[in-house]
C-alpha cells in the first residue's frame, strides 16, 4: 500500500513539476481553460477535515468554477504531511492540511502549539485559535517560507495509547512511542519518559503491528479512521496536547488572488472550518463507540496531574530556547487566564 502511495505520489510530483516547468495546466481545451487547485490531506475521507475540504471546493467553485477546479488528494496520497508541505512551497500543489508541528522546520513559531498543556481549556483555545486578527498575523509573518496558513481545525486532545496499559507517566519508561516528525514533540515524549520514535502517519500502523513500536499518541479518530485501535488496545487520555491542524498555502499563489478571488478563497476556508468544527464531536463519539465495541480498546481516565508534572518545565525551556514563539506564547495566556476566571 505504501509502495503503492510513493508510486502515485512520484509520478504526481514528476507530472506536476513537469506542467509546472512549461507553464501549463494539462493538455485538454478543459484543463487549459480551468486552473487545476490541489488540495493534499493525510486523511481519509470519512474524517471531519475531508468533509470541509468538499465544502472549500464547492465554495470555490460555486463562486468562481469557470475558473478554477478544485481537486482533493486525501489519504496521504501525494506522501507524508512533511512531503506535501514542500509540494506546497515549490507550488507544484496549492494547499495541504497538516498539523502545526509538520510546520515547524519551516517556521518555529508554530513550535509553541506542540508544548505539553498548553491550553488550559477547550474554551481558551477555542478562543485564542478564532481571534482571527490576532492570528492572520501570525500566519502572514512565514512569506519568506514560501508558505501561509488560511485556517485551522480541531482535531481534539493528543493522547497516549499502546499495546499495554498507561496508567502513569512510569508506564511509559522505556516504551517506543511514535511521535510527529518535529523536534518538540521529540522532547515532550522524552520528557514523559518514552523513547521516541518519529515518523510519518502513515507508517504508524505497520509499526505498531510488527512491534518496531509499542504505541503512538493522538485523538480518538486515529483509532478508527486509520485503524490504530486494531493493533493499540489501550487508550489513555494524558490529554497532553491540543495542536491544530491547518490549511496551508502556497504563498504565490495566495497572494497573487485578486482582490475578489482572494475574497472567495478565504471565505471557502473560513466555511471548510465550520464544517469541519462541527462535525468533529460526533466522529469523536462515533469513533469511541466503535473503538470500544468492535475493536476492543480500552478507554482509561488517568490522573492527569502527574502527566502534567512531569512536564511542567517543558514549556519555559522550549521559551528559553526559541525566542519566537514568546508573543504567540504571551497572548494564549491571555485567554487561559480569561477563561479560567471566567470559570471560577
Ligand atoms: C492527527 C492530525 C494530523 C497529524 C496526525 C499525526 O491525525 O490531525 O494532522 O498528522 O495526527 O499524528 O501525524
Amino acid at each position: 500500500m505504501i509502495n503503492f502511495k510513493r508510486i502515485i505520489s512520484t509520478a504526481l510530483c514528476v507530472c506536476m513539476t513537469g506542467m509546472l516547468l512549461t507553464g501549463c495546466g494539462g493538455s485538454t481545451q478543459e484543463s487549459q481553460k480551468k486552473r487545476i487547485v490541489r488540495i493534499a490531506l493525510s486523511q481519509a475521507e470519512t474524517h471531519p477535515e475531508y468533509t470541509g475540504a468538499v465544502k472549500f471546493k464547492e465554495y470555490v467553485e460555486s463562486k468562481l468554477g469557470d475558473k478554477y477546479e478544485v481537486q482533493i488528494f486525501p489519504n496521504e496520497l501525494l506522501g507524508s504531511q512533511t512531503k506535501a508541505i514542500e509540494l506546497t512551497q515549490t507550488g507544484a500543489i496549492d494547499f495541504t492540511i497538516a498539523g502545526t508541528p509538520n510546520l515547524e522546520i519551516f517556521a518555529d513559531v508554530y513550535e509553541v502549539f506542540s508544548m505539553p498543556y498548553l491550553f488550559t481549556s477547550e474554551e481558551a483555545y477555542f478562543a485564542a485559535m478564532n481571534d482571527t486578527d490576532y492570528m492572520n498575523q501570525i500566519y502572514e509573518s512565514t512569506e519568506e517560507t514560501g508558505l501561509q496558513v488560511v485556517t485551522w481545525y480541531n482535531v481534539g486532545t493528543r493522547n497516549f495509547y499502546a499495546k499495554k496499559p498507561i496508567n502513569t507517566p512510569d508506564d511509559l519508561k522505556g516504551l517506543k512511542i511514535r511521535v510527529q516528525q518535529s523536534p518538540a514533540s521529540i522532547k515532550m515524549a522524552q520528557t514523559f519518559g518514552a523513547a521516541a520514535s518519529p515518523m510519518s502517519f502513515g507508517e504508524v500502523y505497520t509499526a505498531i503491528q510488527q512491534g518496531v513500536i509499542d504505541g503512538a499518541e493522538n485523538n480518538e479518530l486515529a483509532l478508527t479512521d486509520n485503524k490504530h485501535g486494531e493493533v493499540a488496545k489501550y487508550f489513555t487520555y494524558s490529554k497532553h496536547q491540543m495542536i491544530p491542524d491547518v490549511m496551508i498555502a502556497n504563498y504565490k499563489f495566495l497572494n497573487e488572488l485578486s482582490d475578489e478571488e482572494r475574497a472567495v478563497f478565504d471565505e471557502a476556508a473560513k466555511l471548510s472550518t465550520e464544517v469541519e468544527i462541527e462535525g468533529w464531536n460526533t466522529q469523536v463519539e462515533k469513533a469511541k463507540k466503535t473503538a470500544e465495541e468492535e475493536m476492543g480498546v480500552t478507554f482509561i481516565e488517568p490522573d492527569i496531574s502527574v502527566f502534567k508534572e512531569k512536564v511542567k518545565d517543558v514549556q519555559q525551556e522550549m521559551l528559553d530556547a526559541n525566542p519566537n514563539i514568546q508573543d504567540l506564547y504571551d497572548h494564549i495566556q491571555e485567554y487561559n487566564a480569561k477563561y479560567e476566571k471566567e470559570a471560577k
